[in-house]
């Protein structure tokens, strides 16, 4: 049987991840793996992480998440915005791991095929702070309260003038691959950041939910016929139900965090179980 796994943000510049990284092993031969953003910061990191995946698991499917896109000072990989979006796709090409840039896979279910769709689309500040009406009173809010995502300083744009402008960009790109899906096909749709809103009301910090998603894509759910929505990047894992679609983030976090929770990290999440072969 061929299960579809999923997992997110799992940091690897942190050492206490490195470990749960090793413990990522496929229970069957024919196992998928979804890696949904935040492997890492440094362009090395993230490769050695996704070969390193790739050997075990018969897929690997990568989304970006922000920090991949982040040009850290201390990688020798400088690149920035869509050049450095671009490399990785490529590094992911040359290592066997399907991206948002490659066909959609179909998972061969025992309920019949779906498509697993991975999506790079960023977000545009609409997850606005409560009671604020513009892009810059959200953000000046969270300059006040101090709680300013690092994207500020090392998610850069180009050749794009802003991020919003990035993320419609990869809106258009992303609802022209989706349109396209066979419409008898369900989907599993992969995504850093959640494509709904609602998730971000579990945050510790309410400001932050400007970074996590765009309005856009916010009926995308049922109007790509998803059987589970996969997410990250709160750093919150649970699964949910919107709209009666399952969300599952599926993100490990920082060791600060995983430590507090009640049940040692679970090295990855069942999406969808396979059929007995
Ligand atoms: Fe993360
Ligand atoms: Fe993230």
């Amino acid at each position: 049987m061929a299960n579809l796994f999923a997992v997110s943000d799992l940091h690897v510049s942190h050492v206490d991840n490195r470990s749960v990284v090793d413990r990522l092993r496929p229970v069957s031969p024919d196992d998928w793996l979804i890696v949904a953003g935040d492997v890492g910061e440094k362009f090395a990191d993230v490769e050695q992480s996704l070969a390193e995946l790739r050997s075990r698991f018969a897929a690997v499917i990568w989304v970006p998440g922000n920090h991949e896109l982040w040009t850290h000072p201390g990688d020798p990989v400088q690149l920035r915005g869509v050049a450095r979006y671009d490399a990785l796709v490529r590094m992911c090409r040359d290592n066997g791991v399907l991206t948002p840039e490659d066909d959609f896979p179909v998972w061969a279910g025992p309920d019949g095929p779906v498509v697993v769709a991975p999506l790079f689309q960023l977000y545009d500040y609409s997850f606005r702070a409560p009671g604020t009406a513009t892009i810059q009173e959200s953000l000046d809010r969270a300059y006040a309260v101090g709680v300013v995502c690092t994207d500020e300083k090392m998610l850069h744009p180009d050749p794009f003038p802003d991020r919003q402008s990035w993320c419609w960009d990869r809106l258009e790109l992303s609802r022209r691959r989706l349109d396209a899906i066979d419409p008898a096909l369900s989907t599993v749709l992969v995504s850093h950041w959640p494509l709904v809103r609602r998730p971000t009301r579990a945050l510790r910090f309410p400001v932050f939910a400007q970074w996590c998603g765009t309005q856009l894509t916010a009926d995308w759910h049922l109007r790509y016929r998803a059987v589970v929505a996969v997410y990250g990047h709160l750093h919150i894992p649970r699964t949910t139900r919107y709209d009666g679609v399952r969300f599952e983030e599926v993100s490990l976090g920082y060791p600060s965090e995983w430590r507090r929770r009640a049940a040692p990290p679970q090295p990855m999440r069942l999406v969808l179980e396979g059929a007995p072969s």
